[in-house]
């Protein structure tokens, strides 16, 4: 889709394609990184290798905001590993975890890039479908658990559906995940992928999975929060209620996995400058505002879709075949990705974590369409 983005541009000019493809956000982080950014700039800072990990100072900070914001009580830095992003932070634990032949589920619709990471370490994706308003459906998670089910991948806020995954509907997996590692006779470990956390709209209080079943990871990247997608940083934090013997030689082998994987460290410039803004705030004022104007101009077009309560996605169901209508929609220079990307056709994901001239421009082909 990038490169598909930059070819339509070049051709007919970067101004009449709205490109609503790709979760990019590009706009300037917060003002505390920023400042932080420049400190760290100017100070006189190491930019050497360091432990596998991470530096202690910028593991304790993540450790800290964790446990303040009672997302993972009582954790400490030892429990955190810096990692190069989400991508970087998930790979490093399915590395860690998997067996060839063990199974990982994922819940419908989901990021492309699971299935290629579980593939990377042998592992196998199999995939659980969520209610139609994409909510978690914990009897269908129970239904693809298996004796060689290693992992459940949650990701909440969900790429592409934007729900906000409901306590409630957390709880009953969890249940299902505490039975089925007493069937088995070994703990199957809840992978949290929440880089969206922050990007949560209308008071929807967010609730990390990993607050309510002890053996999780929470995945994390600023990313998408911070702006920083092109940076590479985030982590893996082990949740220190870890219900197994050997967590020590887990958290070991995460940071060992991280070299292992190829990506040695975390990028050190980023770790400084994290250590110091790590509670900055970003603003999603802008994406709510998109979300409202995209919202109207699905209604006008008579184009249904459930109201996402946080990222930057709308994931609306398509008129008619899926294939043809995003193909339309490109036609007339308007770029969305095809829901069977995310293993749920019948959508289209459109991203708003673009300019509001682009969404405008959006907006106005999803009208004339109607
Ligand atoms: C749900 C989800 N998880 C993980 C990632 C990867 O994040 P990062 O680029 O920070 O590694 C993305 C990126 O789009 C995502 O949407």
């Amino acid at each position: 889709m990038f490169e598909e983005g930059l070819r339509l541009k070049a051709l007919h000019g970067a101004d009449r394609v709205a490109d609503l493809s790709i979760g990019n956000p590009d706009f300037p982080p917060p003002k505390l990184f920023r400042e932080a950014f420049r400190e760290a700039a100017l100070a006189d800072l190491p930019h050497a290798y360091m432990p596998n990990a991470g530096y202690p100072e910028t593991r304790e900070r993540v450790a800290q905001h964790l446990d303040r914001r009672g997302l993972l009580p009582g954790i400490g830095a030892s429990h955190v590993v810096m990692t190069t992003g989400a991508a970087g932070a998930i790979n490093v634990v399915l590395k860690t975890l998997l067996e060839p032949g063990d199974e990982v589920v994922v819940v419908k619709p989901y990021f492309l890039e699971y299935g290629f990471y579980i593939d990377n370490h042998g592992g196998r994706m199999v995939l659980a479908d969520s209610r139609s308003d994409f909510e978690l459906d914990a009897g269908a998670i129970e239904r693809a658990v298996t004796p060689k089910t290693r992992a459940v991948l949650l990701n909440t806020p969900n790429n592409p559906s934007g729900r906000v995954y409901g306590e409630s509907a957390l709880r009953e997996v969890a249940e299902v995940l505490t039975r089925a590692s007493a069937r088995y006779g070994r703990p199957i470990l809840l992978l949290s992928d929440e880089p969206y956390r922050e990007v949560v709209f209308d008071g929807v209080p967010f609730v990390s999975p990993a607050t309510l079943y002890p053996n999780s990871v929470i995945c994390y990247s600023w990313s998408k929060s911070f702006s920083l997608s092109g940076e590479r940083i985030g982590y893996a934090a082990v949740n220190p209620r870890l219900e197994t013997e050997d967590a020590e030689l887990f958290l070991s082998a995460l940071a060992m996995c991280n070299r292992l994987l190829g990506f040695v460290n975390a990028p050190a410039f980023l770790q400084h400058v994290i250590a110091r803004a790590v509670d900055a705030v970003p603003d999603i004022a802008h994406y709510e505002r998109k979300r409202a104007r995209l919202l109207t101009a699905l209604d006008r077009a008579g184009i249904e879709t459930v109201r996402p309560d946080g990222t930057f996605y709308l994931f609306p169901k398509t008129p008619g075949d899926e294939a043809d209508f995003v193909e339309r929609l490109k036609q007339r220079l308007l770029l969305v990705v095809p829901g069977s990307a995310f293993g749920r056709s019948g959508h289209f994901r459109i991203s708003f974590a673009a300019p509001d001239e682009t969404v405008e421009r959006a907006c106005g082909i999803l009208e004339t369409l109607a």
